[in-house]
């Protein structure tokens, strides 16, 4: 089968009068679908519970984007049967046949993709670029990993002997849990699914409680792509209702999680407590929070330190795990980069994603209540230059929050919050930039802004993170490109969109045939 090269899917040009008329239509349409109700599927099967969670949209609180079934403990049950059933015939394809379902749902993917943006618009408080970015990586991870798992199903040669052959292969590992957060509802969502399923396996899906209804789009698609009932669950629910149940059950056999930092060390705590009777033991891939940063030398080129420190600290409001949420500056060129942050903050201006505006809204009452803390804590950490004001009367809107003159060690520069707060910082010298960089729990992403080439050679070696961006923002990683993923305290280490991500998905056999 003739397969083209790779190649991230290209961003929406909006200046094109068709695109912006074709999303006009799509915000119309969707908005038509407002309160619709979405069932749990199970077996290929649509199963509409009683229990269900309203979506709302972030930028106008009073509207219900769509009614989600909630999950218990026997909708789990009846899916980790209906995913080991399942997983007879899905597993027992080879990587080809899997790959081929995939090409075809990116396809559909691309198709609906002015829909898919005006959904997320909606339940995410995205703009139209943030949107459109997100679908974006969701398809570049479908088509990225079914290129990766036809490379995976030959196998690895190994040594010859005289007399034997000798073969390496790579078999599914069975059923498996994908729980996902709800800050890239599409991406995250696809990204983690197909992977699993791809090399074989059969998962249940618990997305994200305040994202459900882009999950459930996701799961039409799949279905339109003609993925065999059953070998993805959608069970959305309570986490405090099934997700422990979800994590220990015996015959879940791995969980790709992404989400906080807390969540996901409990998770990882309890998959790996002994259970009866137990057969495998449970693998965990888990993609957490980070406290990132941009680290400002005095060589830098100070208006392309501004505009990174800006677009990493306040894109989709600051909700992304790779948020740059410090800014660490040379003192000899602080108050200038600290006047040329705050110009360009005049042009950021706060409303609703449908109106494409730079700052949409803070997901919900509870990231509102939290970010607005951290608001006040900053108020007795540093200088407040710039914003710092909330309005949730119709949405969740909060002007960003800049603050100067912050210690290293206080909260806004250690803790991850989440929302549109960055901490400037001034040091004396690159080296102890690089120190209070490093200077948090977490290792997720960061970016330097210098023209010196000992100092690049120097962070490359000693900067802490997953992805570090030279001269360059350290949020929009390319699937391909940067692939993504951090340690430390965010993550267990995989990178996305990489061959090796896949092969936490299969276990490998070898066999060795004597002639
Ligand atoms: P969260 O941890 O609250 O929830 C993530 C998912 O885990 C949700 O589906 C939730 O229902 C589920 N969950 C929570 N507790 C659970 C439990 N005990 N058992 C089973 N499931 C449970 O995170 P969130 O608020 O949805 O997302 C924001 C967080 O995710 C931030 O910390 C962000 O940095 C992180 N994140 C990391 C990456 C990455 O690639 N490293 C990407 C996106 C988001
Ligand atoms: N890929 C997303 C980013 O880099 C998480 O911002």
């Amino acid at each position: 089968m003739p397969i083209e090269p790779f190649k991230n899917d290209a961003p929406t040009d909006w200046e094109k009068t068709e695109n912006r008329e074709a999303l006009n239509k799509n915000l119309e349409y969707v908005r038509s679908e407002f309160g619709k109700e979405y069932p749990l599927i199970i077996g290929g099967k649509e199963v509409l519970k009683e229990h269900k969670l309203a979506s709302y949209n972030p930028a106008a609180h009073h509207e219900t984007v769509g009614y989600m079934s909630q999950a218990d403990k026997e909708n789990l049950e009846e899916a980790i049967t209906a995913a080991k059933n399942a997983y007879e015939h899905w597993g027992s394809l080879t990587f080809l046949e899997r790959a081929r379902y995939l090409f075809k749902a990116s396809k559909i993917m691309q198709r609906r993709k002015s829909e898919l943006i005006a959904w997320q618009i909606y339940e995410a408080g995205k703009n139209w670029a943030e949107a459109d970015g997100e679908i974006n990586e969701a398809i570049d991870f479908i088509e990225m990993y079914a290129r990766q798992a036809i490379e995976l199903m030959e196998g690895k040669d190994l040594v010859t002997l005289p007399g034997v052959e000798n073969h390496l292969e790579y078999k599914p590992l069975g059923v498996g849990a994908i729980i996902s957060p709800w800050n890239f509802p599409i991406a995250i969502v696809t990204g983690m699914t197909v992977s699993a399923i791809v090399t074989g396996n059969t998962v249940l899906l618990k997305p994200a409680s305040l994202t459900p209804i882009i999950a459930a789009k996701f799961m039409e698609i799949m279905h339109e792509a003609g993925i065999p009932d059953g070998v993805i669950n959608f069970v959305p629910g309570s986490s405090r209702e099934i997700g422990d149940d979800l994590v220990t059950h015996r015959d879940i056999n791995f969980i790709s999680f992404t989400g906080s930092k807390e969540a996901g060390l409990h998770i990882d705590e309890l998959a790996h407590k002994r259970i009866p009777n137990q057969r495998w033991i449970k693998r965990v891939i888990a993609e957490m929070g980070g406290k990132n940063g941009v680290i400002v030398d005095e060589s830098a080129d100070l208006d392309a330190a501004a505009e990174g420190i800006v677009t990493s600290a306040f894109g989709y409001q600051g909700q992304k795990c790779s948020a740059g949420s410090r800014a660490v500056v040379h003192e000899n060129v602080y108050d200038e980069v600290v006047e040329k942050i705050v110009e360009r903050m005049n042009h950021l201006h706060v409303g609703t994603g449908t109106e494409n505006n730079p700052v949409g809204p803070v997901i919900d009452d509870k990231a509102f209540n939290k970010i607005n803390e951290y608001i006040e804590i900053g108020n007795k950490e540093g200088e407040l230059v710039f914003g710092g004001n909330s309005d949730n009367t119709e949405g969740y809107y909060i002007t960003p929050a800049i603050f100067k003159d912050v210690q290293p060690d206080a909260r806004i520069m250690k803790e991850e919050i989440f929302g549109p707060v960055l901490a400037i910082c001034k040091v004396a010298n690159f080296e102890e930039g690089i120190d209070v960089y490093n200077d948090t729990e977490f290792g997720l992403t960061g970016a330097l802004y210098t023209n010196n080439r000992e100092q690049i050679t120097y962070a490359r070696r000693k900067m802490e993170c997953g992805n570090l961006f030279i001269n360059g923002k350290c949020t929009g990683a390319l699937v391909g490109v940067q692939p993504f993923g951090g340690y430390y305290m965010s993550g267990t280490g995989e990178k996305t969109g990489t061959i090796e991500y896949l092969t936490h998905f299969v276990q490998a056999k070898t066999v060795a045939e004597n002639y």
